[in-house]
């Protein structure tokens, strides 16, 4: 038994191609074995806390070993608990639109949140940083109005792929597999999902 933690990151829902397209990686995932199981962490549906200022000074003070005070250890509770709840799947599926050449606002706040010295990463003078979730899979199913596979000079304007295997490589993700719709604001939306949900159900049967 394993479990898939899909972390979903457009507000069009049934108009979604990013959605569209985890569905199915999240479907053969059930299928492949009875007792799979999936949490859907629908971000748009899901209150996280104000990254504020208690929370980034009891973060600061986790960084340099300091005694918090007592707001700032309730707000490092919440960040606790949610990046508890991250870090328990077996695996991963990250469904996200394009937004402005990166990743929309809601997704940003959920990576801001458990992205923690101590919970998800670490550092050291001796040994730098050093990522603390480990020995687990991601897929990221990212949907592109435009064509950014096509060559260097687009490719350079992609911040939604490269942010977000950067920032999970970060905490940790070695095995990382990206599946790319795109161009979705074209004729060719229909054959990009199409090719799309091919290698989400390949993928999800490797797992
Ligand atoms: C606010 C907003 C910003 C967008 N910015 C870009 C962009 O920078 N580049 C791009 O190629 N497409 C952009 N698009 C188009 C989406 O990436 C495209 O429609 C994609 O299919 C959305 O994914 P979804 O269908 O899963 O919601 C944007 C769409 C919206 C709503």
């Amino acid at each position: 038994m394993s479990t898939l933690l899909y972390v979903e990151a457009s507000p069009r829902k049934d108009r979604s191609a990013s959605i569209e397209v985890a569905q199915s990686f999240v479907s053969t995932f059930l299928e492949k074995d009875a007792i799979n199981t999936v949490e859907n962490l629908d971000l748009w549906n899901t209150l996280l806390p104000p990254f504020d200022g208690d929370t980034i000074n009891a973060k600061y003070r986790v960084m340099h070993g300091e005694d918090p005070t007592p707001e700032e250890i309730a707000a490092w509770d919440v960040i606790t608990k949610i990046t508890d709840q991250f870090k328990a799947a077996d695996h991963y599926l990250f469904s996200s639109p394009m937004w402005n050449f990166s990743i929309p606002y809601k997704l940003k706040h959920y990576i801001d949140v458990i992205s923690q010295p101590g919970l998800t990463w670490s550092f050291s003078p001796e040994t730098g940083y050093e990522g603390l979730v480990t020995g687990k899979s991601a897929t990221l199913v990212l949907a592109r109005g435009g064509e950014y596979s096509s060559g260097p000079v687009v490719a350079a304007m992609d911040f939604q792929r490269t942010y977000l295997e950067m920032i999970l490589g970060f905490i940790g993700f070695k095995d990382i597999n990206t599946v790319l719709i795109e161009p979705t604001l074209t004729d060719a939306k229909d054959s990009a999902i199409a090719i799309a949900k091919e290698e989400a159900v390949k993928l999800a049967g490797q797992l």
